[in-house]
């Protein structure tokens, strides 16, 4: 089989690396990819919101299966033209996307369908949402409605915080067209954790349970990026929990939008906070995580391929997805200033020091003159994979050691909130 994989970060070469392990798979093209995914995908100079040129490669080649792996196609409706025109390809239409590509109705469909979520209340008018902002004080979350790469969030622990924010989203436009509407929330107190599922309409296939760390530095300090690590299965996290949350809100949420006549085929992610009342869904993402995907897909026993491909027949139910019983951590290398402003262009040494079972997936990397350079704020995520966290944990440490490039920065505490 010949397949099409969209995107170039961290991610996607993490899915290329597993689709490449298919026994069934003897072609792999990814666009536009990036050096990394250049060694087992040959890469095509197509960006991942050019549509039409996709589908036309995809009809001269015969590909088999195109598989998305950004939110932005997605929410310009990549499945809907595939399939108008009889191509294959795996993910959620357009209208199911909005789960992600829309706060305001991932959060009416929560209350609609009583699926456990932080209270909150949507606005276009800026004097409105201050004065809500006022009426119920801080600590409390400021959202960008619209797609705004993981960064459009402000977690204003006071007043003059919430107010600025407010300010940035509906006065300055930061988030250009993305802050025009602002969602405002509660806020949650508890431990994140991310739970992704393989869904095809109220079909559930979960996969191990994640964490992500959001903020830049160590101990959760700093602004949020888009992740600077992760680590999966969560060894503090009972086996009930993640069957509660399943039963709670995952589920739920599959058949509300089957309900909805808006059915979800493709990766369904949920982020959740653990609260002292209960799991409750933070947001949610119609794709594979930035960076769960680099700690999940290694775990992953089953052929991806075949995962996929009993989906798009309607077979997802009768496939057993079966996972290792083993640990992954991902550090994630940035660009010194992330997720400001950042230097590009560092010649990076040392990857081929790293051997599996660690790997360096690439996101921020391009290649020039023979050299691997950074292009990106998020450059390498690392992940090792071991017989548990502490060993998973130490590998993947050593081999941060071993790659370097001037301004790395990442942060020393991945995977320690197990620990606590
Ligand atoms: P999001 O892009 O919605 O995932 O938000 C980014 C980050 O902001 C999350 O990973 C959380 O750490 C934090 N966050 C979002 N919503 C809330 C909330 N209601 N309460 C507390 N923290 C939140
Ligand atoms: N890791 C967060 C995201 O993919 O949105």
């Amino acid at each position: 089989m010949k397949v099409l994989v969209v995107g170039g970060g961290g991610r996607e070469h993490a899915i290329v690396w597993k689709l490449s392990q298919s026994p069934k798979i003897n072609q792999i093209y990814c666009a536009p990819g990036n050096p990394g995914i250049a060694e087992l995908a040959e890469c095509l100079s197509i960006s991942v919101s050019e549509i039409e040129k996709l589908a036309n490669f995809t009809k001269k080649e015969q590909i088999d299966l195109t598989f998305v792996g950004p939110e932005e196609p997605l929410s310009l409706g990549i499945v809907n033209y595939f399939k108008e025109q009889g191509l294959p390809i795996y993910g959620p239409s357009r209208e199911a996307a909005l789960i992600e590509g829309s706060k305001a109705f991932a959060k009416e469909m929560m209350i609609k369908y009583q699926i456990p979520t932080a209270s909150y209340a949507a606005f276009t008018n800026y004097e409105k949402a201050l004065a809500y902002v006022h009426s119920k004080g801080a600590p409390i979350v400021i959202k960008a409605d619209g797609l705004a790469a993981g960064k459009g969030v402000v977690v204003a622990k006071t007043l003059e915080e919430a107010e600025n924010a407010l300010k940035g989203m509906m006065k300055d436009v930061t988030f250009g067209s993305a802050g025009a509407r602002v969602v405002i929330e509660e806020f949650l107190e508890g431990e994140e954790m991310t739970l992704l599922a393989f869904v095809n309409g109220t079909t559930v296939k979960p996969m191990v349970p994640a964490q992500d760390h959001k903020p830049v530095f160590d101990g959760d300090k700093g602004p949020n990026t888009g992740g600077m690590g992760t680590y999966a299965p969560l060894p503090h996290m009972d086996s009930s929990m993640v069957k509660r949350i399943i039963e709670e809100i995952v589920q739920p949420t599959a058949n509300a939008m089957v309900e909805e006549e808006v059915p979800f085929e493709g990766i369904l992610y949920t982020g959740l906070m653990l609260t002292k009342s209960g799991p409750k869904v933070i947001e949610y993402n119609a794709r594979f995580g930035d960076p769960e995907t680099q700690v999940v897909l290694p775990l992953l026993e089953t052929d991806l391929l075949d995962i996929l491909i009993a989906s798009l027949s309607g077979e997802l139910e009768n496939v057993e997805v079966k996972w290792k019983d083993k640990s992954a951590v991902c550090v994630i290398m940035s660009s010194d200033g992330y997720p400001g402003s950042y230097e590009k262009g560092q010649v990076i040494k040392g990857l081929d020091n790293v051997t599996y079972p660690t790997i360096v997936f690439h996101a921020g990397t391009t290649a020039k003159d023979r050299e691997i350079i950074t292009n990106g704020g998020r450059v390498l995520g690392i992940t090792s994979i071991g017989d548990h966290l502490k060993e998973a944990r130490e590998l993947a440490y050593q081999s941060v050691k071993k790659v370097s490039f001037n301004g790395a920065h990442y942060r020393t505490d991945i995977g320690t909130k197990a620990f606590r």
